[in-house]
């Protein structure tokens, strides 16, 4: 490269980060100007908090803010009855009878081997398709989210969800029924992206995290229901399953109707450039009139959002590698624990024990309530004993289950026996453990870690990469793990295992504690302080890879 063509780069590289530098001020002082036209009050307070100092905004938990959460998180309900329901139905014969002859005539042959009578491409499709259509979706939901804001986003969630619903709940064959789950999947999709960040935003700062994880809370409760309603519907022949499929339908018209009633969030509003909509919304959820060093500060970072044309290309630089790798390596993990191994096939895997339907059913319900029960453990505890220590104790816990699982399941179930009633209730007990701790880590926190760790200017499109991975992952273990159970048999357990130890270390090395730390105070306190991703906070190195690019 000539030296000229370096020179130039560089000066210019340096005019856009003064420019970046000053419009910061110069918007700054803008909108302070704007506000004095809105008697505004406390000049000072507010240049401080734009410009990232410590600060505390005035604001009341107002019963608004809790109606609109309760009612957004019901998208959590959506994806958690989606998770729950698929395992009950699939394990229910005059389902698999209609659309999955082959494997009810496997299940049913005594000889057939434990670990493989489930094995089938298209049942596990039944299961994953949802998956890979909300990862496609949740690119064009952080768009409809930008352009058009979190509640419209959240309203096409829920339609898309309902009219899913009803290809499924009346499907004739199995196109019928999977082009319903791609439907609920495009529904899961937009309210994944939507309903977190809408949670985050409306949510007094303090209380950022506690609402964040009422998403996951949700989650379970979903799951849960879902559990219960399978182990009803079990016994209503031959239509038990449209039924369970149907009632997915409830939480989908909550969100449609409760969508009509909350609010816009009040940052939507200001990117939007709804400026006085914003102001007057920030006051209604705030329950005070004193708002405008968080408006100040959501005017600028919007204005600071603005500027960079795409977010996406943004995210590519060198300097946010570290949250980039983080947000997907939080998913790849949070996956490969092997949760959706038994949120997805719980009764199908304590079936392949020997329980019976109902017995099997039955532990599904009981391994809900423990999720459900150890997620408001996480809600407690993750702003006080930290985000590292709740992931490390979990990785912990989760090692030693599933290694025990492992082992009682490769001592005791060969391939056409039946394990003893009181070893398979052994089993129990150790999926309930293995489950309490990732509902207290990895569940709730593979949802609040990357919505934490990005700037503004690459939040939406960074959160869009981690919902999408996440989905692209249960996609992975939804497609695969009925095969590899037949494969790998017992040893799928140590396989889980071996991957506990990989994200332990993770952890320690590479994940850098959260608590309590202003999220645009993060690069300073964060990422220029961890021993390994300061190097990347580098400006110089990201304008060399920049050069490098040019020169190529
Ligand atoms: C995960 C799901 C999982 C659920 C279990 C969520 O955080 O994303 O894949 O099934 O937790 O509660």
């Amino acid at each position: 490269m000539p030296l000229n063509l370096l020179n130039k780069w560089k000066m210019r590289h340096l005019v856009v980060q003064w420019e970046e530098k000053f419009s910061g001020q110069i918007n700054v002082a803008k909108n302070l100007l704007r506000s004095e036209n809105l008697n505004s009050s406390k000049m000072p307070a507010v240049v401080m908090s734009a410009s990232g100092g410590d600060k505390q905004f005035e604001g009341k938990i107002t019963i608004y803010v809790v109606i609109c959460g309760i009612i957004a998180a019901t998208g959590g309900l959506m994806f958690g009855y989606d998770i729950g329901i698929s395992g009950g139905v699939t394990s229910m014969d005059d389902f698999l009878e209609k659309f999955f002859p082959k494997v009810f005539e496997r299940k049913h042959l005594a000889k057939e081997d434990n670990y493989c009578k489930f094995d089938n491409q298209n049942l596990q499709l039944f299961t994953s398709s949802l998956y890979l259509a909300a990862l496609v979706a949740s690119f064009i939901a952080s768009k409809v989210c930008t352009n058009y804001g979190r509640k419209v986003t959240m309203q096409a969630a829920s339609i898309f969800f309902l009219v899913g619903v009803l290809f499924d709940a009346f499907a004739l064959d199995l196109a019928m029924l999977i082009v319903g789950r791609i439907l609920l999947g495009v529904g899961v999709g937009f309210a994944n992206q939507a309903v977190p960040l809408f949670l985050s935003e409306i949510a007094p700062v303090h209380l950022r995290g506690a609402l964040n994880i009422l998403f996951q809370l949700d989650v379970t409760i979903g799951i849960f229901v879902a559990n219960i309603v399978n182990y009803f519907v079990a016994n209503i022949h031959p239509w038990g399953w449209r039924l369970a499929l149907g009632l997915a339908g409830v939480p989908a018209v909550m969100l449609c109707l409760g969508s009509l009633i909350i609010a816009e969030t009040p940052t939507s509003l200001i990117e939007r450039e709804k400026l006085t909509e914003g102001l007057d919304m920030l006051k209604k959820i705030r329950g005070v009139d004193n708002v405008e060093a968080e408006y100040q500060e959501l005017v600028h970072a919007s204005e600071m959002a603005r500027q960079v044309k795409n977010p996406f290309k943004n995210l590519m630089k060198r300097s946010s590698r570290p949250q980039l790798v983080i947000a997907i390596a939080m998913q790849v993990f949070q996956q490969f624990t092997g949760i959706n191994a038994i949120m997805f096939y719980a009764p199908v895997l304590f079936q392949t024990m020997g329980f019976k339907n109902d017995a099997s059913l039955l532990s599904a319900v009981i391994t809900g309530i423990v999720n459900v029960l150890s997620t408001i453990v996480s809600v407690v505890l993750v702003d006080k004993a930290g985000r590292r220590f709740l992931l490390l104790e979990a990785c912990a816990q989760m090692l030693i289950t599933q290694l025990a699982i492992g082992g009682i399941l490769l001592v005791n179930l060969k391939t056409t026996n039946e394990i003893d009633h009181s070893i398979a209730i052994w089993v129990v007990v150790l999926v309930c453990l293995f489950v309490a701790s990732f509902a207290w880590s990895w569940g709730p926190l593979g949802w609040l870690i990357p919505s934490e760790i990005f700037p503004l200017s690459t939040r939406t499109a960074g959160y869009a990469f981690a919902v999408s991975s996440n989905m692209f992952f249960t996609f992975v273990i939804a497609q695969a793990f009925l095969s590899m159970m037949c494969h790998m048999r017992a040893g799928i357990f140590f396989f889980f295992g071996g991957w506990i130890v990989l994200m332990g270390l993770f952890v320690i090395f590479l994940l850098p504690e959260t608590k309590n730390i202003p999220i645009d105070e993060m690069t300073e306190k964060v990422w220029k302080q961890h021993w390994f991703w300061q190097r990347f906070m580098d400006e110089e190195e990201d304008s060399k890879e920049a050069i490098n690019k040019e020169g190529k």
